[in-house]
């Protein structure tokens, strides 16, 4: 087992080692260390209430989850039947109940055991074992979030950032677009790029000319971090708010785009785009405008960087202090999520 340092004064410090992105033993446990222990977004509030589903499954870290909802509110479950393991529901739909296909046992929408046919002579039978488990959730603005294990509630990942978007109007955000890039590079080599604004004269020449370089300004919280990019004339351009792991909340001034990093293989990342409107009027220009290009600009570098950290002369590198702060901060993160 690999052990992670990285210094925190940033001065001294030395960049993760490239076996944690190399080795695949590390890629795996990076699943429990990290992903388990921290908050995935598993859909927005309005897909559940405007579809009128009951029941949706969101794409969580190969844990099949049930998000429901009935007059109380949401639940958050397993998608696992006690009885022999078969999954539940397969689909969105509108049911009022959850009924297994395999042999017939039924639970209410918030996971409670409700019936099961043949089961009549056994002991101690049903008990709190029976029940769906329920899983962590919370919700912060329009999103709903869902965790293995955390180990810290929600707000301590998102809460920092309300203040920041006070002038955000998030009840307007209508949902417009989804769209999935397939990265050939390691989950974190895409997010540590994203960290800092660094590169941006150097890889994106487009926003280069919409965003202010000498003004971009990176501030870390426990869990989270917030880049703000700021137009010519002074304005904020663009906010960049990244929810460790692996979620980034981009806000402009049209609205809201947000990028889930989500990890296939050791070498392999899909990163989801989900776009969310809440002002026509503001066209996208500036720093939100060709946000498609400017993927494909990140996608290159980063998968050339993936093959960079295998070579054998190659291990790790230092910090700007006043460019890789973002970095910097999410690193020692990593650190502190693997060496539990
Ligand atoms: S596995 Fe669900 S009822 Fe048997
Ligand atoms: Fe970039």
């Amino acid at each position: 087992m690999h052990n992670f340092t990285i210094d925190s004064d940033i001065r001294k410090a030395e960049t993760l080692p490239s076996i944690f992105y190399t080795d695949k033993r590390n890629f795996e446990r990076s699943k429990d260390k990290i992903f388990a222990r921290s908050w995935q977004l598993v859909c927005a509030t309005d897909e559940i209430e405007k579809l009128k589903p009951q029941i949706i499954l969101p794409d969580f870290l190969d844990e099949p989850v049930l998000i429901t909802k009935n007059s109380a509110g949401f639940n958050c479950l397993s998608n696992v039947c006690t009885h022999r393991g078969n999954i539940l529901i397969d689909d969105p739909c509108d049911a009022t109940g959850i009924r297994c296909r395999y042999h017939g046992r039924r639970f209410d929408l918030n996971g409670k055991f409700l019936s099961m046919p043949e089961f009549e002579d056994v002991a101690n039978f049903p008990s709190s074992k029976d029940d769906l488990t329920k899983i962590p959730f919370g919700i912060w603005k329009n999103f709903i979030f869902a965790s293995i294990d955390p180990i810290a509630p929600l707000k301590e990942f998102v809460g920092v950032i309300n203040e920041k978007l006070e002038n955000f109007d998030f009840e307007n955000l209508k949902f417009e677009s989804a769209k999935d890039y397939r990265v050939a590079a390691h989950w974190a080599l895409y997010c540590e790029n994203y960290l800092e604004g660094f590169h941006i004269p150097f890889v994106h020449q487009g926003l280069n000319d919409a965003l202010d370089y000498g003004s971009y300004a990176t501030e870390t919280f426990s869990y989270s971090s917030l880049q703000t990019g700021f137009d010519p004339e002074g304005n904020v351009a663009a906010q960049y708010f990244f929810i460790f792991p692996n979620l980034m909340f981009n806000f402009y001034p049209w609205g809201l785009s947000i990028n889930i990093v989500k990890p296939e293989k050791r070498d392999r990342t899909t990163v989801s785009y989900l776009t969310f409107v809440n002002d026509r009027s503001n066209p996208k220009q500036g720093a939100g405008a060709d946000l498609h290009t400017v993927e494909l600009e990140d996608q290159k570098v980063v998968e050339a960087v993936q093959k960079g950290i295998n070579s054998r002369f190659y291990d790790k590198g230092r910090y700007s202090p006043s460019k890789e702060k973002g970095t910097h901060h999410f690193h020692q993160l990593i650190a502190k999520f693997m060496n539990r």
